[in-house]
């Protein structure tokens, strides 16, 4: 399966055009109104608990009957590190004092990695959404199994040609190569492995031209043209983020979205240090601070999180939004302010324009 047609069809929806999951900004009001408006909404659950990800698809389902995408997290559980995270805290501890807080005396692993969340699991085999996709690696082979037995369309991240290779081999439908570009965690495998770093224009080459699956860019896709482009590469359809975060519908905050067009949009970048995996945002003094020279690594993801989770919401209480966590993609910029329906509409119109004109061939 290659064209956006054939993907179109095998997914149920009108047009290739996928809102992501973003864990945090994306809400059920959000993924409703792209799915109603035909391309595929998705939701995060990857971040809290099985009780909380069935309140979400509930409340997906009240507002619309099209398919939409569940997406959870399998990253490998945090090692921990006593004296890592200790000396990690210790060198955060100036910052909390700036809000008349002290430091938090440990650290904990905030949410569970689908992996090992049986919880997560029976949902979805219970609620059977019709898509569910993967971020930083795979599920085993059964659970991928019993999913697409159950009916379940299944996606996955990759960064790389490796990764792509694994998810093909893992009997998963689709692969999001999810360039350099990208707002939000890279969906590496390992983020202790080197990163290649390839940008979605080379990565969806490459895939398009080395795996059998379907590709589905993301990572600085912001408007037709670039869905144009995304597709004339070989993607059968394409993921967008950042795009959708100055959508009404979406949970940012107004500090979020003036950013996104002020100059720290222009400068997003990737970092460990919020949350102990390499994401892409506006930075904040929690990334200053952390990667000053001579600071400690920080804790595992998500261990690492729940400190700049807590140091966020010690600043917030003072009104102080230094420490808000705001991931965006390099294409921050060009986002626009529209409702997720106008946007979807504007978004296809601008493709239709950029087809006839003869961007694709
Ligand atoms: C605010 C934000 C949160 C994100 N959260 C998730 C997530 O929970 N799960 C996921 O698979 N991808 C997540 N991503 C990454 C997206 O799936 C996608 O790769 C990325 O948005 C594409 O790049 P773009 O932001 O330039 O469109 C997030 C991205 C952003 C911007």
């Amino acid at each position: 399966m290659r064209s956006f047609e054939e993907f179109t069809a095998a997914f149920g929806i009108h047009y290739p055009i996928i809102q992501a999951p973003m864990a945090g900004v994306s809400t059920p009001r959000l993924a409703a109104a792209v799915s109603n408006a035909g391309g595929l909404g998705s939701i995060s659950i990857g971040a809290g608990s099985a009780a909380q990800g069935r309140e979400m698809i509930e409340a997906t389902r009240a507002l619309t009957t099209q398919p939409f995408n569940v997406n959870v997290f399998c990253h490998a559980p945090a090692r921990r590190d006593t004296e890592g995270e200790a000396a990690w805290i210790r060198h955060v501890a100036p910052l909390f004092a700036e809000q008349g807080e002290p430091a938090p005396a440990a650290l904990g692993e905030i949410y569970k990695s689908f992996l090992e969340d049986d919880d997560a699991f029976d949902l979805l085999l219970a609620q059977r959404p019709a898509v569910v996709s993967f971020h930083f690696g795979v599920p085993p082979a059964e659970r991928i199994a019993a999913l697409k037995q159950a009916g379940i369309r299944t996606m996955a991240t990759a960064t790389s040609l490796d990764e792509a290779r694994l998810i093909e081999a893992a009997g998963i439908d689709a692969i999001v190569a999810q360039g350099i570009e990208a707002g939000g965690h890279r969906g590496m495998f390992d983020p202790d492995a080197e990163d290649e770093g390839l940008g979605t224009a080379a990565l969806v080459r490459l895939l398009a031209t080395r795996v059998r699956l379907p590709v589905i860019a993301a990572g600085g896709i912001m408007d037709g043209a670039g869905i144009c482009a995304a597709l004339a590469l070989g993607a059968s359809a394409v993921q967008l983020g950042t795009a959708f975060i100055l959508c009404p519908e979406s949970a940012a905050n107004a500090q979020y979205r003036a950013r996104l067009h002020d100059k720290a949009g222009l400068r997003t970048r990737l970092t460990s240090v919020l949350s102990g995996r390499p994401a892409r945002g506006i930075a904040n003094r929690l990334v200053v601070h952390g990667e000053q020279a001579g600071s400690p690594l920080p804790p595992a993801y998500p261990v690492a999180y729940d400190l700049a989770k807590r140091l966020n919401a010690a600043a917030a209480a003072h009104g102080v939004q230094d420490f808000a966590v705001q991931w965006a993609g390099q294409g921050a910029p060009l986002a626009r302010a529209l409702t997720a329906a106008d946007l979807v509409r504007t978004l296809v119109a601008e493709w239709q324009d950029a087809a006839a004109a003869g961007v694709v061939a």
